[in-house]
C-alpha cells in the first residue's frame, strides 16, 4: 500500500510527480506529499488530504524543479495527518516509504539514545533517521542504504533524496514493488508502471535487495552489496486509456461493471481455442494429469472467486480443492503433498499475503499457478505458471470486473482439468463454453441494463443499519462477496451466511424490516431456499431475492426480486456478480459515498 514516484530529468518534476501520484492513488489516499529540488534547495510540501489538495498547495512553487520524490499514503503507523505524511525529512535527506519496518520501535529507541528525536508516529521517520545516521558516517548514499537496510526487519520500498547529491534519487526494495522507467526526458522510479506510463517507454522491475540511482542523464542498479549490475529493460505496453472515466460514467466502479461483458469475452477468447479451453501453452499437461489435490489461496474478492473456483473444480473434475485466505494459509503450516498444486488469485499481483503464500509453496516445491490481472506483477514474476486474466486496468478500489474474469479463468481451468482427468468429454466442455459465450454476449449486459429492481432494493438498503445475505452452495460464496461489496463502499454492516446456518444463532438478529438478500439461482435448492426465506420472513425480514427470471417459487416469497436471465447453473455466478455489485453501487450512490475511494481502504494491499 502507499504509492511512490520519483523523477529526475528535463521536465518539471513537480508536475510529473503530481500526475504519477494521481495514478497511484488507488494504493492509498490518506495523505500525500513530495520533495522537489528547486534551484536553491529541496522543498517539501505535504497535505493531510488527497493528491488534489497537494496539487493546489504545489501551485505556489515558483521555480521549476527537475528532480523529486512523491508519496500517497495508506496509514499503517500513525493517523493520517500532515506530520505523519511522507516525505520524512532530516537536515540531510528526504524519504518516502511503502511497507512496514517491523522493528521500528527497537530502532527508534536505539536512535533516541544516540540523540535523535522524532516528530511523527511513523516507522518511516525511523528509517529516515537511521539512513541519515549512516550517511553522516559513510558520506556515501549507497553504503548508507546498505548499512541501514541490514538493520530493517519487514517490508520496504524506499526512495531517498540526499540534499548533498542534487538531482539524484536512490531507491531500495524488499517485498514492496519498485519499477524503474526510462524516457527521452528522464528517469523514473515508482510503485507501479501506471505512475509513469504516459512518459516512459521501457521499464525494469527491481528485485528484492537491489538498489537503484537515477539522475537526469543516468540510471544505475546495484546489488545488495553495492556492486553495479546491468539493467535488462522491458518494453512498456501499458496503455493508459483505462484511466479515463469517459463522460458516460460517473465513476470507475460503474464503468468497470459495464466493462464486464467485454472483459469476460477477452479472457474467454485468450484461454480457449475453437471453443475449447486451451492451457497447453501455459501449464504442462502432465501437471494436470497427475494432480491429486488443489489449494487455492487469495484475499478478499479474489478469495471469493477462489471459493467459486472450488465449486467448479470439484464439480467438474472431482479433484478435492481447499480454499483459504492467504493471510491464514501462509501461517497454517498447510498440509501439502507431492501431487498438489497451488493456485494464487490476485488482481494486482502484489498482495503481500498472497505473495508470501506463493513463496512458501515454492520453498516446498509445490507447483504454483497464478491467476493474475496485472501484467508484470510480482506474483506473475514468481509463479511457475500464470493464467492472465484480461479485465484491463481496474481503478475503483472495489473489485468488480476482476472478479468476473477470475471466475472465467477458473471455470475454463476446471473444464481443462476435467477433460484431462476424463471426467467430462470435449463435447460437454463445448457446451460450457457456449454457456459462457451466451453470458458475456447477452446475459451480463441484460442485468446491467435492466437495473430498476436493483435500484428499488438499493433504496431499501440505504435506510438500513444491518443487512443479511444468504445462499446455498456457490450462491453462498456470491453472498459473501455481495456482503463485502456492500460493506466496503456503503459502510452498512452486513453479514453473509449459508442459508441453512442462519437458524443456528444469527436469526436472533432478524427484526421487523431487516433486509435479507436471498441469492437463489440453483434450481436444486429452490425448495430449501424458499423454506429459509419463510423462516426469516415470518420474523419480519424484508426479502430481496436475486434469482432467475423464471424462479416463481422464490419470487412469490420476496418483497423485491432482482431477476437474472435463465441460464445453466455454472454461469449464474457471472450474472449474480453484476447484480450484487450494482446493488452495492446504487446503495452507495444514494448514500452519497465516495464510491471509487471508500474510507480506510487502498486497492493494492502490500502489507500483511
Ligand atoms: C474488494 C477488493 C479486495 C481485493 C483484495 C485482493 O473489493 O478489491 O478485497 O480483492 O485486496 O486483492 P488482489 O486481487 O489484488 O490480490
Amino acid at each position: 500500500m502507499c504509492g511512490i514516484i520519483a523523477y529526475s530529468g528535463n521536465e518539471n518534476a513537480g508536475d510529473i510527480i503530481i500526475n504519477g501520484l494521481q495514478a497511484l492513488e488507488y494504493r492509498g489516499y490518506d495523505s500525500a506529499g513530495m520533495t522537489v529540488f528547486t534551484k536553491e534547495k529541496p522543498l517539501t510540501i505535504k497535505t493531510a488530504g488527497r493528491v488534489l489538495q497537494l496539487k493546489e498547495k504545489a501551485v505556489n512553487i515558483a521555480e521549476k524543479s527537475f528532480c523529486g520524490i512523491g508519496h500517497t499514503r495508506w496509514a499503517t503507523h500513525g493517523k493520517p495527518s500532515e506530520t505523519n505524511a511522507h516525505p520524512h525529512t532530516t537536515e540531510l535527506l528526504s524519504v518516502v516509504h511503502n511497507g512496514i519496518i517491523e522493528n521500528y520501535s527497537e530502532l527508534r529507541e536505539k536512535l533516541s539514545k544516540d540523540g535523535y528525536s522524532f516528530t511523527s508516529e511513523t516507522d518511516t521517520e525511523v528509517a529516515a533517521r537511521l539512513i541519515h545516521h549512516n550517511f553522516r558516517e559513510t558520506q556515501n548514499p549507497v553504503e548508507a542504504i546498505i548499512k541501514s537496510t541490514a538493520e530493517f526487519r519487514g517490508s520496504y520500498a524506499l526512495c531517498i533524496i540526499f540534499n548533498s547529491v542534487p538531482d539524484h534519487v536512490f531507491a531500495v526494495r524488499k517485498d514492496s514493488p519498485l519499477i524503474l522507467g526510462k524516457s527521452k526526458s528522464g528517469h523514473f522510479i515508482a510503485s507501479d508502471i501506471s505512475a509513469f506510463s504516459d512518459y516512459a517507454d521501457t521499464f525494469y522491475r527491481m528485485a528484492d535487495g537491489e538498489i537503484s540511482e537515477i539522475s537526469k542523464s543516468d540510471i544505475k542498479l546495484y546489488t545488495d552489496n553495492g556492486e553495479l549490475k546491468e539493467i535488462i529493460w522491458n518494453k512498456n505496453t501499458e496503455s493508459d486509456t483505462q484511466m479515463n472515466i469517459s463522460s458516460v460514467f460517473k465513476n470507475f466502479m460503474l464503468k468497470e461493471i459495464n466493462e464486464e461483458p467485454d472483459a469476460v469475452k477477452r479472457t474467454f477468447l485468450s484461454l480457449t481455442k475453437d471453443s475449447l479451453p486451451c492451457f497447453s501453452d501455459i501449464i504442462p499437461e502432465n501437471l494436470l494429469k497427475t494432480v491429486k489435490r488443489i489449494h487455492i489461496t487469495a484475499c478478499g474478492t479474489a478469495y471469493h472467486a477462489g471459493l467459486t473456483g472450488k465449486y467448479y473444480i470439484e464439480k467438474l473434475s472431482r479433484i478435492p480443492c481447499n480454499v483459504e485466505t492467504a493471510g491464514e494459509f501462509r501461517y497454517s503450516d498447510p498440509i501439502t503433498d507431492k501431487n498438489d498444486i497451488v493456485i494464487i488469485i490476485s488482481q494486482s499481483g502484489e498482495t503481500a499475503d498472497s505473495l508470501a503464500a506463493l513463496r512458501l509453496m515454492k520453498e516446498r516445491g509445490i507447483p504454483v499457478i497464478s491467476i493474475v490481472n496485472s501484467v508484470g506483477s510480482s506474483i506473475e514474476a514468481e509463479s511457475d505458471y500464470t493464467i492472465r486474466t484480461s479485465a484491463g486496468r481496474e481503478v475503483s478500489v472495489a473489485s468488480t470486473k476482476a472478479f468476473s474474469v477470475q471466475i472465467t479463468a477458473l471455470l475454463l481451468f476446471a473444464c481443462e482439468l476435467a477433460v484431462k482427468k476424463n471426467k467430462i468429454t470435449e463435447d460437454e466442455c463445448r457446451k460450457i463454453s457456449a454457456q459462457i459465450n451466451k453470458t458475456y454476449s447477452y446475459d451480463i449486459q441484460e442485468v446491467i441494463s435492466c437495473s430498476k429492481s436493483i435500484r428499488n432494493a438499493a433504496e431499501v438498503l440505504s435506510e438500513s443499519d444491518e443487512v443479511f445475505f444468504i445462499g446455498r452452495s456457490y450462491d453462498s460464496y456470491l453472498a459473501t462477496e455481495a456482503s463485502l461489496k456492500l460493506k466496503e463502499i456503503t459502510y452498512i454492516n452486513s453479514q453473509a451466511y449459508p442459508a441453512a446456518e442462519l437458524k443456528h444463532g444469527t436469526i436472533s438478529l432478524i427484526e421487523q424490516n431487516t433486509p435479507v438478500i436471498a441469492i437463489a439461482t440453483n434450481t436444486m435448492f429452490f425448495d430449501k431456499m424458499r423454506s429459509n426465506i419463510e423462516e426469516v420472513r415470518s420474523r419480519g425480514a424484508f426479502i430481496i431475492s436475486v434469482c432467475p427470471c423464471d424462479a416463481d417459487i422464490i419470487k412469490e416469497v420476496s418483497d423485491i426480486s432482482i431477476t437474472i436471465p435463465a441460464a445453466e447453473k455454472l454461469v449464474y455466478p457471472f450474472t449474480t456478480a453484476a447484480a450484487i455489485q450494482l446493488l452495492a453501487y446504487y446503495t452507495a450512490e444514494i448514500m452519497g459515498r465516495d464510491i471509487d475511494k471508500p474510507r480506510n481502504l487502498a486497492k493494492s494491499v502490500t502489507v500483511e
